[in-house]
């Protein structure tokens, strides 16, 4: 049904290139996810050509008789040890030119890639209840992990109470925060904190786990900085000098209005103090002072994480959509 339909492994990504990527993930969430923003152009162009961190991208287009760009194909290639047997799968069909095929003949090239790269695992997010959801059962995926993804409408938050939880008394512990690279004297406790996201709930997913130090933290800083893209962060130290938690939150090139909840950790021997209610907090006043085109954050959780759950539904959170983590695994041919 798909003969007409030509499948190119893209070696370098051009404007154009990118462009017809856009058109092809922008109508397909419209279709999936009507009312969840697409990444724009520029972000999209971004992701394509520059660096990720500890991994490498390999890219698919479809076109059809036209010429015209009907379905894409990413594949991430994690690199670093500990990940290195995972890839990442990220596909889209063109709704007017779904269920001839297309899908899967993309799923093929990427399955062969994954084998030559000698990778024992592929994972895709799907919506739930959705034509990718189908599709990863048709192809033999297991359903690992079912994350909540929650908003917060900035407006609608009660900016006393924030207020009153930023300014909360935590004694033994000060706030810190910083934009892009963490400040020097802190990089080697923020490494040590990031270790702590290594116990989040991760359902039957194999994540993999990642050893971060002082280097690894500026590196991702620099990868989201060279995309374009603006990297908040929050911290918790103890006046021993620990991270006792941090919370980061990305703002997309381009100044959209919603920003992007990345980690949010507390480290365990910190736990059970309301840290992650005061960072959280402080990071929605820093939002509404510092960046006022942000209206909304968007979140996910992992559906059994209740702690963070419930730190979120306590400052405004409510719950949005639900995707689904799907692994495939590649016992070696
Ligand atoms: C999931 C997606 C990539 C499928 O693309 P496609 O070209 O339509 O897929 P195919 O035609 O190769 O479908 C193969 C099989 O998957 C299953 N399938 C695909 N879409 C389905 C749907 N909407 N409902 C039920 N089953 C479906 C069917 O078994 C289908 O075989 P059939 O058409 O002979 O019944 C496309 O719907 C899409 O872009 N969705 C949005 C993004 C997404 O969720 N990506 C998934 C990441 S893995």
């Amino acid at each position: 049904m798909s003969d007409s339909v030509h499948l190119t492994p893209l070696h370098r990504v051009s404007v154009t290139h990118a462009a017809g990527w856009h058109q092809v993930v922008a109508s397909s969430m419209a279709h999936d996810l009507p009312g969840v923003p697409p990444p724009g152009p520029g972000e999209i162009h971004a992701q394509l050509t520059k660096p990720t961190m500890d991994s490498h991208r390999l890219t698919w287009m479809a076109t059809g008789s036209s010429g015209a760009p009907v379905a894409v194909a990413g594949l991430r290639l994690f690199a670093s040890p500990g990940r290195d047997h995972l890839a990442e799968l990220e596909l889209h069909v063109d709704p007017a030119h779904r269920r001839r095929g297309t899908g899967s003949r993309l799923l093929s090239a990427v399955v062969a890639a994954c084998r030559t790269e000698k990778r024992r695992s592929l994972m895709a997010e799907v919506p739930g209840d959705s034509p990718g959801a189908a599709f990863c059962e048709r192809w033999g995926f297991r359903r690992a992990l079912t994350l909540d993804h929650l908003i917060l409408r900035l407006a609608e938050t009660d900016a006393a109470r924030i207020s009153a939880l930023s300014d909360a008394g935590h004694p033994g512990y000060r706030l810190a925060g910083w934009t892009g690279t963490v400040p020097d004297d802190l990089a080697d406790a923020f490494a040590k904190a990031k270790n702590a996201m290594n116990d989040m709930p991760v359902g039957d997913l194999d994540y993999g786990s990642v050893d971060w130090d002082a280097d690894r933290v500026r590196t991702m800083a620099q990868v989201v900085d060279r995309r374009g893209d603006t990297l908040l962060t929050l911290a918790a130290v103890h006046f021993d000098g620990t991270m006792a938690g941090y919370t980061e939150i990305l703002l997309p090139q381009g100044a959209p209005p919603r920003a992007q909840q990345y980690d949010t950790a507390v480290v365990p021997a910190h736990r059970g103090h309301g840290l992650g209610l005061w960072l959280k907090a402080a990071m929605v006043r820093r939002l509404r002072a510092e960046h006022p085109h942000v209206t909304e954050i968007e979140t996910d959780n992992a559906e059994d994480n209740v702690h963070m759950l419930a730190v979120n539904l306590e400052l405004g959170f409510r719950s949005y959509r639900r995707t689904h983590e799907c692994q495939l695994d590649l016992p070696a041919a």
